[in-house]
Order: C-alpha cells, then structure tokens, then sequence
C-alpha cells in the first residue's frame, strides 16, 4: 500500500478521469477534458474537496503514475489495447447501454467481453482500496463498474461504499436478459447505498433483486443475503449542473461576445435552433432532424430566417452502432441542406467538434431554441446547462420526456420525439410563444436548477451515504 499520506478520505471511481491523455500525430502529449455529463457533474464537486478520483485516462498500456490537477488527485487505471475493445466498447458500451437504454439498438452478448468486464472492475476495485484511507467514503460511479461495490467491500470492509448510476435503470424485462444479470445485482449490493437519477429507476433495480434474485425488499430496501443482515437502500437523486459556475462564465463579456458572433457567422437569424449532443443513437438527433426537416418541406419554417446548428461531440468511434449513425446523420444533414440551403445559407450547420467550456456557453446563449429530444436520457445535463446560460431569461427548451431532466423541467416545451408531429409542434411553439410567456417559463425553469444545483446533489448523496445503516462489526 502506499504511504499514510497518499490515501484518502474521499475516493471516486469512475471509468474515465476528468482528462484524457491525447497524443498528437508528432508524438506530443497533453490532457484533454474527457466527454460527457458525469465528468461535467464530478469535476465541479471534487475541486471543492479533497479526495482522489481513480479512473481511466482514455489511451491504452500501462497506468500513468498518479498526479495532481487542479486540486484533484488522479490515480489512473491502465486498460489495455483488448481491454479497451471489450470493456469499455464490447461489454459496458455493447452490451450494457443499449439493454439500459430501452434496446433502441440491439444488445451484443459475448462471455469474452463479460470476462474482461470482470478483470476490468476487479483492476478498480483494488485501486480503490489501495488508495482509501481508513473508513473513508468510497463513490464509485455509473453502469461500467457495477462489480465494483462488492469487490471493494471484500478487500476493504472497513469502507463506506456508494454508487451512483447517472445512466436509466432498465425495467426488469428488460434487465433480465443479460445472463449476468445475477452477478451485476450482487456486485452493486456490496454497497451500502444506491443512488439513482429517477424513483423509477431505484425502482426498477429493487424490483429486479427481488426477482431475479429472490431476495426480500422493503419500500426503497433490498435484503442482502451474505449473511451481514445488511439492508442496502436505492434511492433517488437527480444529478445537476454547477449553475453559479457556469452562470459566472456565460457573464463574461468574452462569452457574451462569441455569442453574437456566432449569431452572425450564422446569418444573424429570427431563430437560431440548437441541438448540443454526444453523437449517440439514444439522443435522438435523428427525430429532431427528420421534425425539422419536414417543417421545412412544409414551407413552416425556412432558412435563413430560422436555422439550426447541431453540435455533435465524437463519441464511441469504434462501435459500430455509432458508426451507422453518424453515417446516416452526416448523409441527413448533406440532404437537408441540398434540398432546403442556399449558398451561405445551409438550413443545418453541423459541427462534429469538442468546445471548451467558455464556447458551450456562448452556443447556449446565442440559442433561440434548444432541442433536447432523447429517446432515453439519464438526466441530460444539456437541457440544465442551456437553463442556466440564459441569465437573460431569453430562449425556449423543447425536452424530451424521456429524460430524467424532464421530471424537474416540467414547464418546458415537452415532446415526445417519438411522435414526429408532437416534436414538431412543440418546436413550432417554442418559436411561436410570446417572448413574456417564454420569459416567465424560463424564469421557473432556472429557479429549479439554481435551487437543486450539482453541490446540493452532492451533499445529499454524501450524508444518505453516510446515514446507511452501520455495518455490523464497524461501528465505532
Ligand atoms: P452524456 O453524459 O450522455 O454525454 P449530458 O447531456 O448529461 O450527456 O452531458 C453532456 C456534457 O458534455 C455536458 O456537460 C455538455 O456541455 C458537454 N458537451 C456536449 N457536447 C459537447 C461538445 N461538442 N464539446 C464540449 N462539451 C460538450
Ligand atoms: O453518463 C453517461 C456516460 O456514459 C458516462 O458514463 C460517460 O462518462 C459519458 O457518458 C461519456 O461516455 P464515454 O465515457 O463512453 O465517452
């Protein structure tokens, strides 16, 4: 183990780290930030307290050493080449995601890749224990390390351990066709607390213990039968966004700047529509695209007075069902565009980039109407970012109601992108409705994002961690 001074109070385990280690074609290292909302949510919590964060830097070999990063301690997992294609593309992002996504795609069942996610989750578990100091609060994160909370409480008994799942908990018919589907809820009851984005989702977990594996539940509760007489709670609490940081950076002149910019570099239009997404089949660009494009056959809407910008952040390359779907979105956005723009006017300005902070928030704030249209959605910090960028109560959300985001934003303009009519009457009443109107939802919208922000979200987590039941034999 290493010495007294390198262990932690606080330890997070997540798959990636909140930085990616990217080589450049001349050999060249530097950090990049990683993508997606659970690095977002995390980085804000853990650079206001000290803590470790072990994870993947996203290359493949050998883990670096362990270093510091603006406050955070990073202690990163190597993966290797096999690894990276079994693990993180096969099992967790093959296998795991779409059965967790309502099998908008098909699930891929391979024993090979559950094997690795096995080795995989054993790897972290024992980072995690080489680095917690004693009794320290261990928070492991989402769908890739499920095993992880028994593992770590094998190794390390003496530690308070909490997962948290920032993706949907599938319902039981869906969850039962993983053949590992027994070992998956084993693993996570070697927590002492589960936290879960929706009530639905706490739900559908308990439900699936106490079905497949036939153990007793009460309430939020599921009865672990290891012989502790341990009741583990599932529970719900939704992740959020840090809003005073990112309200602070919409406000700088800078990004104030960018955002008209960016309304010229694109024509300067009545309506500006923006889509911001990880470019991933459960986010529904292809619905929104189709609404917009036959509102656009329909002479409904019409460049360049109304257009659209899709930001679209790579993601999961080498997943074949990622690579069918950014085929079949480039060639969408090629036809709209042949078919509805005019030179220097394209009805869809498409961006396959990732932005800094400061360039997301001008986007935000240049936006007439966001379009948040997922099929399933955990949260979608998306929909609580855009909220808190509009500090000028300016804008209009359409939101899924397929995402967790939709079960605090209610007064949004709600779809269900499903229903292609539905989706483009909601888009047609976020331009349509009188900007007072807008104004006022959008004041409702931010006063629950600014009043159930990220630091809340973890300062609940933390104390229903900590109010688990005692473990028989640790208490002090
Ligand atoms: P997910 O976790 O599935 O990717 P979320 O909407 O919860 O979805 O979170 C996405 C996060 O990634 C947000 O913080 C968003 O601002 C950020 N993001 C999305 N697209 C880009 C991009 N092109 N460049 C930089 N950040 C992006
Ligand atoms: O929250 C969903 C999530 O899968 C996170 O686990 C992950 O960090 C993010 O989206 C981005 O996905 P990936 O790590 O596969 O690039």
């Amino acid at each position: 183990m290493p010495p007294a001074q390198q262990r932690y109070d606080l330890v997070i385990a997540a798959n990636r780290l909140p930085v990616d280690k990217v080589v450049s074609e001349s050999g060249e290292e530097s950090w990049q930030r990683s993508p997606g909302g659970l690095v977002t949510a995390m980085e804000s919590v853990m650079r206001n307290q000290p803590g470790a964060w072990v994870g993947w830097a996203g290359g493949t070999g050998p883990a670096e050493e362990p270093f510091d990063l603006d406050g955070m301690h990073l202690h990163p997992v190597g993966l290797s080449v096999e690894e990276v294609r079994d693990f993180y593309e096969g099992f967790s992002n093959d296998t795991l995601w779409p059965i967790y996504h309502d099998v908008i795609v098909p699930a891929s069942f391979h024993r090979d890749w559950w094997a690795t996610y096995r080795q995989v989750n054993a790897r972290f578990a024992e980072a995690v224990a080489d680095v917690a100091a004693p009794g320290a609060r261990v928070w492991i994160q989402d769908y890739q390390l499920q095993l992880v909370p028994a593992l770590v409480r094998r190794l390390r008994p003496d530690l308070r351990i909490g997962w948290f799942n920032h993706i949907p908990f599938p319902p039981v018919e869906l969850f039962a066709q993983l053949p590992w589907r027994g070992q998956l809820l084993e693993g996570l009851l070697g927590a002492d607390f589960l936290g879960f984005q929706r009530q639905a989702d706490a739900q559908n977990f308990v439900r699936a213990c106490r079905q497949l594996l036939r153990v007793a539940t009460k309430g939020d509760t599921v009865a672990v039968d290891d012989g502790s007489r341990r009741r583990v709670r599932a529970s719900a609490i939704p992740i959020s966004v840090d809003f005073k940081g990112m309200e602070d950076l919409a406000q700088q002149p800078s990004v104030v700047a960018r955002a008209h910019e960016l309304r010229e570099s694109v024509g300067n239009p009545r309506v500006l529509m923006l889509g911001v997404d990880r470019l991933d089949y459960t986010k529904g660009i292809r619905h929104r695209l189709k609404a917009y494009e036959e509102l656009l056959a329909e002479g409904k809407v019409s460049p360049p007075e109304v257009t659209f910008l899709q930001v679209a952040t790579p993601s999961r390359e080498r997943v074949e069902a990622y690579q069918h779907l950014r085929s079949e979105i480039e060639q969408t956005v090629g036809r709209i565009n042949g078919d509805h723009g005019e030179i220097g006017a394209p009805a869809v300005h498409y961006l396959h980039h990732s932005y800094p902070r400061e360039e997301m928030a001008a986007f935000f704030q240049a936006a007439d109407v966001m379009l948040v249209t997922p099929l399933r959605d955990g949260m979608n910090l998306v929909a609580k970012e855009y909220v808190t960028c509009r500090y000028d109560l300016g804008g209009a959300l359409v939101l899924s109601e397929f995402t967790g985001a939709w079960h605090e934003l209610h007064q949004a303009f709600a779809c269900n992108p499903h229903d292609i009519e539905g989706l483009k009457q909601a888009i047609l009443r976020a331009i349509n409705t009188p900007t007072k109107e807008k104004q006022r939802i959008m004041r409702s919208l931010r006063r629950r994002v600014s009043q159930h922000d990220v630091q809340r979200w973890a300062k609940r987590y933390l104390a229903a961690l900590d109010a688990a039941p005692e473990r028989p034999g640790t208490a002090s």
